[in-house]
């Protein structure tokens, strides 16, 4: 049987932090689906098709890695996926009570999965997404943050802007 975690998230967009936890993940399953929230409170910079498309071509040479979208509740993907984990990246202290009341909330919602965390290299752990898009927003360079096609999305994305 196929061992198969999700990552889900927003991934507003995507980082070498998230890479790191996929590539981390990849050491443990059999293969990661990187899964898109739509339902989110949260406003983002790039449309879900951006999203989509940004983690599909920075994630097209890595072996046993889908990327999809889901609507509704995660536990509910997952079960359709026939996953086994949901796997999430922990960076620090402060990412703990966020992380550990959505993983308490989807065991509620199922007992069929472990959330799984794992710490991405120590040089990400101050890598965020809404960090990245305020750099980008004011001009900084986010090369070494974010892969190139990100960067160039970024750019792209601020440029129309102004
Ligand atoms: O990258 P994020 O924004 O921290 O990811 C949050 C996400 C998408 C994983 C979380 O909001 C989520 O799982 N949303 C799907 C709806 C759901 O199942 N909510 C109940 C679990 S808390």
């Amino acid at each position: 049987m196929k061992r198969i975690a999700i990552y889900p998230g927003t991934f507003d967009p995507i980082t070498y932090g998230h890479l790191d936890i996929i590539k981390r993940g990849l050491t443990i399953f059999d293969s990661i689906t990187v899964a898109i929230a739509l339902d989110t409170p949260k406003q983002t910079l790039f449309s879900v098709e951006e999203r989509l498309s940004l983690i599909q071509k920075v994630v097209r040479r890595m072996k046993n890695v889908e990327v999809k979208t889901f609507s509704g509740l995660l536990v509910q993907f997952a079960k359709r996926q026939h996953a086994c984990a949901i796997l999430r990246g922990l960076r620090e202290v402060s990412d703990f009570e966020y992380e550990f009341q959505m993983a308490l909330m989807n065991r509620r919602l199922s007992k069929r999965f472990e959330t799984v965390f794992l710490m991405p290299n120590e040089k990400y752990t101050f890598l965020n997404s809404s960090i990245i898009r305020q750099v980008a927003q004011l001009g900084g360079d986010t090369s070494d943050f974010v892969p190139p096609e990100v960067t160039k999305a970024l750019q792209y994305k601020f440029q129309s802007e102004k």
